[in-house]
């Protein structure tokens, strides 16, 4: 990017802003309303509204949001940066409830339920992905120029992140302690860290299909991250030889999979991405950097949707 202090326009007056994170008070619409409106506006959208906001700032807190960014360097490249990595923030969100509403489907034995569900946490992760090709363009002297403006602070400090990791199966009670001193995350990350992921339940799905599953599997320490299981993978197979659509089991593998190596890319276009940015420089949370994120880039979810590909 040009090396000039970037003119950063002031979009919103902060003075103006309702800074409640409540949800706005706003007046419902209807079929009727909407028709009686078009016929006053001759068909034109509106444009004269009263009072001191607008129902479309309103309903999604625009201004809030508009606000939230703070670039702390006269360095291009921070803007984007911290729009990214607030992006991020939501979508990581998005894909969390979706995970958790896939898991309470698979608990009720909806599984056509959760495969839809799935269908768009596929979505959330390729677009996750995405995101690194605006972050690829930054270059290493644009991130030097704001990079001691970040302290400490690093992506491994990310609790939606970790959010997204656990309800996967990939827990660490290290990297939770993290968040210990935040009392306004903590209880819910701890939860997520001692309750059984979405890969637990579909394990448990299986076992009540009538898949022999090894008992430690059903009631294991849920703070652990999954590994691998003979019995796990033994299932799967017996439901990939069967493979077809309207075998729902299958289906779901196919899903899972998708997301897993969906997941997959992001991490490693984040390693990839990183390695073009700071070389082998140590990281702002005090890992070595590109090594350790080499490590957690080989991991993945749901470990027998991939070994049993060898034996098919
Ligand atoms: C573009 C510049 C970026 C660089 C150079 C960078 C670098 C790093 C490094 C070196 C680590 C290892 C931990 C440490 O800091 O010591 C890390 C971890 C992490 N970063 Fe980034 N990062 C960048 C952007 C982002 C963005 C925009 C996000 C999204 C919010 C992000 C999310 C994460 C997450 C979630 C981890 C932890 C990974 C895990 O626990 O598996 N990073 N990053």
């Amino acid at each position: 990017m040009p090396k000039y202090k970037p003119l950063n326009t002031q979009i919103v007056d902060p003075l103006g802003v309702n800074t409640s994170i409540a949800a706005r008070p706003m007046e419902m619409g209807s079929n009727e309303s909407r028709n009686a409106i078009v016929k006053e506006t001759s068909g034109e959208p509106t444009v004269d509204y009263i009072g001191k906001t607008n129902p479309y700032i309103d309903y999604q807190s625009i201004d809030i949001l508009l606000s939230l960014q703070h670039p702390r360097s006269d360095g291009y490249d921070e803007l984007s940066f911290i729009v990214m990595g607030q992006v991020k923030e939501l979508l990581f969100k998005g894909l969390h409830f979706e995970l958790v509403n896939a898991q309470m489907q698979i608990r009720k034995n909806n599984i056509n339920n959760a495969i839809e569900i799935l269908t768009r946490a596929i979505a959330y992760a390729k677009y996750i992905a995405d995101a690194w090709n605006v972050l690829s363009t930054i270059s290493t002297e644009g991130f030097s120029e704001f990079r001691n403006n970040l302290g400490t602070a690093s992506g491994q400090l990310s609790f939606m992140y970790r959010h997204v990791e656990f309800v996967l199966g990939n827990k660490s009670k290290r990297l939770a302690t993290a968040h210990k001193n935040v009392a306004h995350v903590w209880p819910e990350i701890e939860k997520s860290l001692q309750s059984p992921s979405l890969y637990d339940d579909v394990i448990s799905l299986l076992s009540r299909r009538g898949f022999k599953i090894d008992q430690q599997m059903l009631k294991r320490d849920w703070t652990k991250t999954y590994k691998s299981n003979t019995s796990v993978e033994a299932a799967w197979l017996k439901i990939y030889t069967e493979a077809s659509l309207d075998n729902d089991l299958y289906h779901l593998g196919e899903k899972l999979t998708s997301l897993d190596e969906n997941f997959s890319i992001y991490r490693w276009r984040h390693f990839l991405t990183v390695q073009k940015i700071i070389g082998y420089k140590p990281g702002t949370g005090g890992s070595a950097g590109v090594g350790w994120l080499e490590k957690v880039t080989s991991h993945r979810f749901f470990p027998e949707l991939w070994s049993i590909r060898t034996n098919l």
